[in-house]
């Protein structure tokens, strides 16, 4: 479908957040994501919904490549191709009254709106965020904006708590974690809590909605897609 950059700026020196204007009626949970078509690429890149609203949706990105690089340099007005809607999402319902959402770098958009659904349905959920320095950090005003309260680790304790999101879980009171990061906290993050958790992963994409097979991982019990049957893994399921 086609959507319309409203804006397109960058939130630290690598991160940019880009809001873009459409149909959003294919985002039912939050944790699904989109494949941007980035123009004289043939490869979508798949990124996270970072939140969305009646009609439009904020995806929030790091420059790691030549594509993410070109959609820094998309304008606003400029029109761009997405397939939205993609993925599982997380289960809310599946979570407790106290969630604990955490995000490690770019892991922490999907947090966003994860953090909105579940202020709407009554729960308190809290955000932690891991960086590994202060000029790193990004979405603390968007998470605080809704409400939450939103915990900081930093690795060189220029912000927040010095070290890892793991550090900073001891101290907190939840019954239930999202997460959504590097692998090795996603593993950090499963051995320090043992509750209810739901864990969003990430895998090379070639088609993005289930047809090519190629970001199929072992489970539990057999195999999963992590584009059609992902990105978001229950606890019981995770095989690393
Ligand atoms: C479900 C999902 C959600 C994501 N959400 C976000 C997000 O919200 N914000 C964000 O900054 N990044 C996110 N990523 C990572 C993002 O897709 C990659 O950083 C991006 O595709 C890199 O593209 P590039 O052309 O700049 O890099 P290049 O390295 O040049 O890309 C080359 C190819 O590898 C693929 N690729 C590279 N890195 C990744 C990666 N980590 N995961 C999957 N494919 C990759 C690219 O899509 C492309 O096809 C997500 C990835 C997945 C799978
Ligand atoms: S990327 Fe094609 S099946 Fe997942």
């Amino acid at each position: 479908m086609r959507y319309r950059i409203i804006s397109n700026t960058p939130l630290t020196a690598a991160v940019h957040r880009m809001v873009l204007a459409g149909d959003t009626a294919s985002l039912r949970r939050p944790g699904q994501f989109v494949q941007v078509q980035v123009p004289g690429f043939y490869l979508r890149r798949p990124i996270s919904v970072c939140d969305w609203d009646a009609d439009t949706l904020t995806l929030v990105y790091k420059v790691v490549g030549q594509g993410t690089d070109a959609m820094a340099d998309m304008a606003p007005d400029a029109e761009v191709d997405l397939l939205s809607g993609l993925g599982n999402g997380f289960d809310t319902g599946l979570m407790g009254e106290r969630p604990l959402l955490i995000g490690g770098g770019v892991g922490l958009p999907p947090m966003v709106g994860l953090c909105r659904t579940l202020l709407a349905e009554g729960k308190h959920p809290t955000v932690l965020a891991g960086f590994n320095t202060a000029a790193e950090v990004f979405l603390q005003d968007a998470v605080e904006a809704l409400g939450a309260p939103f915990v900081l680790a930093t690795m060189d304790g220029s912000a927040g708590i010095k070290g890892l999101v793991t550090d900073a879980m001891a101290a907190l009171d939840f019954d239930s974690v999202a997460a959504c990061g590097p692998l090795p906290m996603l593993k950090a993050v499963y051995n320090a809590a043992d509750v209810p958790g739901q864990f969003s992963f990430e895998e090379r994409m070639g088609c993005g909605f289930g047809a090519c097979m190629g970001c199929t991982v072992q489970v539990k019990g057999g195999t999963k897609r992590i584009c059609k049957d992902g990105p978001v893994l229950m606890r019981e399921e995770i095989l690393w």
